[in-house]
Formats: structure tokens, C-alpha cells, sequence
């Protein structure tokens, strides 16, 4: 049977989220992404354990959050659907939560209308997370979201495709009340030789986003304004968790806007 292609997709240039979804196992993936995800597990051998461990820091993380009081949170560069996403997590603890998934990929989109976007308590938003105040002006976000209350903003393995992270954070960090959190995983060149973090940022430098590796002060600058909770900033497998560390990390923190924190 012959598959039909939007041609809003590009199949020929590898996407981080067709490349993030194969690694996971999952099928919504082309040639172009299996080669560029292939060139980044010949850098760094650990690459699906690290992928894996990071879904599993999502999970804890919004347990984590719902069960501190949060019932809306924002998702931002989401991936493709896996399971289980945000809502079915959050919504163990807090049964009324409202979910908003923002992705930039149209493939993402599609699938987050199909298989999240399941009530009227989620929705899903195509936005690039680079203009955040689009995102607070969206009818979804308007309509699900109140940043009166505390919202868990989720930015999580994304913000290694965003050079401007520190812009997108503070800009909606004003918008938050206080009892937000941010959780957020990215990419560190800790752990990597100098050879590997090239070849990494290689198998990325032809896709719709090229990697942006950041170092672990950059990243701790990325939570101005928020007090990091335990055990701070860690790798992804070991935060409130004991998983095994991968040579290549994922650095992951959450923090807590706190009533003295700076408001810009
Ligand atoms: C590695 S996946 C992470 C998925 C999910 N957050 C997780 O941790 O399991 C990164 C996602 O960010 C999205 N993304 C990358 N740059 C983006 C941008 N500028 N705006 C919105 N989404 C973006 C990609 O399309 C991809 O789906």
C-alpha cells in the first residue's frame, strides 16, 4: 500500500523529534532521521539508554509536581507521542489536570491532535518556543492555562535545539506566579570527549535543528530566578532516582519560583 506524505513534511531532512522517536523505539521515523540518529549513536554508544532515562525523568518529574499541588502544566517541544505522555501522569494525582503541548514539528502536531489532545482539558499549540510570547498569547494557552496559579513549565531535552534558552525561560518566568516550577533536561559536553561533542553536533548540523551544547553554568543560568529543589542539578537518570549514568548526560533540574524571586 502506498503511504501518502504531506508536503509539509520534509522526509528528507532528519528532525530531532523523528530522531528522538527512533531511539525510542517508535515507527514515526524516515530514512534521512534513522541515518543522522544512527551518526549520533556511533559518537556516543549510550545514546537510547540516555533517551530512556530521560523519559523516565519526565514521568518522576511530573509525579513530582502534581503531587506538590501543580494541575496545569506546559509542555513545551513535547515529541511525538509516547507513552504515558504528561497528562495520563499527572492525571493519577490531580485528575482535573490541564495539560498544553507546544511542538514546532508539524509531524508532532499531528500526532498530538490525534492521540494527546484527547478532552477538552488538553491541548496541543504548533509554535516555535523561540517567541514565548506567542505561546502566552495563544487561545489555548489563554483558554487551559492560569498564570495566576502555579503552573509546571516543562522543558525537557528541547532547549539543546535553542540557543536563545535563556530568553525563552525569563520571559515566561515573568508571566508565572510564584509555586511554578521549571523542569528541565539539555544537553552538557560534560562527560564527553572533545571528539565526541563534534561528531554529536555533526549528526545534527543537517537537521531542522542544530544541537546547542551547553556547558553546566550555562545551564545552571538557565534557572535564574528559581530555586533549585533537591538534589539540584544532576543527570537525567539520577535525579530522585539511582539509574546509571551515561558518559554523554543530559543535565536535569527542577526549580521553584519562590515569592523573592526577581520578576524580569
Ligand atoms: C528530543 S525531543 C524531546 C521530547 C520530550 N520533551 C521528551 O523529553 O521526551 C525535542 C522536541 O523539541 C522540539 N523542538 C525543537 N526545537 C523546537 C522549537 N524551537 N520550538 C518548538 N519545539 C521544538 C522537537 O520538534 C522535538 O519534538
Amino acid at each position: 500500500m502506498e503511504v501518502r506524505i504531506p508536503d509539509v513534511i520534509d522526509v528528507h531532512t532528519p528532525s530531532p523529534a523523528r530522531m528522538y522517536d527512533y531511539w525510542l523505539g517508535g515507527k514515526d521515523n524516515f530514512a534521512a532521521d534513522r541515518e543522522a540518529a544512527e551518526k549520533v549513536i556511533a559518537a556516543h554508544p549510550e545514546q537510547r539508554k540516555l533517551v530512556r532515562a530521560n523519559r523516565d525523568f519526565l514521568v518522576r518529574v511530573v509525579r513530582h509536581l502534581a503531587e506538590q499541588g501543580v494541575e496545569q502544566f506546559l509542555d513545551l517541544g513535547t515529541g511525538i507521542p509516547t507513552s504515558p505522555n504528561v497528562h495520563e501522569v499527572a492525571r493519577e494525582i490531580r485528575p482535573a489536570a490541564r495539560v498544553v503541548y507546544v511542538d514546532n514539528d508539524p509531524i508532532v502536531f499531528a500526532h498530538n491532535q490525534a492521540f494527546r489532545a484527547t478532552d477538552d482539558r488538553i491541548a496541543t499549540v504548533q509554535a516555535d518556543i523561540r517567541r514565548p510570547r506567542e505561546i502566552l498569547g495563544d487561545p489555548a494557552v489563554e483558554r487551559l492555562l492560569d498564570f495566576d496559579r502555579p503552573i509546571g513549565l516543562l522543558v525537557i531535552a528541547v532547549l539543546h535545539f535553542v540557543p536563545e534558552g535563556e530568553e525563552v525561560i525569563g520571559t515566561l518566568r515573568e508571566n508565572m506566579a510564584p509555586g511554578s516550577f521549571l523542569a528541565l533536561s539539555t544537553g552538557t559536553y560534560e562527560g564527553l570527549t572533545l571528539e565526541q561533542r563534534e561528531r554529536i553536533e555533526n549528526a545534527y548540523a543537517k537537521s531542522s535543528a542544530p544541537a546547542v551544547i551547553r556547558s553546566r553554568t550555562e545551564i545552571e543560568r538557565l534557572f535564574t530566578g528559581f530555586d533549585l529543589v533537591e538534589p539540584g542539578l544532576v543527570h537525567v537518570a539520577r535525579w530522585r532516582s539511582d539509574g546509571p549514568e551515561t558518559k554523554g548526560r543530559l543535565l536535569a533540574g527542577v526549580g521553584r519560583l519562590g515569592t523573592s524571586s526577581p520578576a524580569g
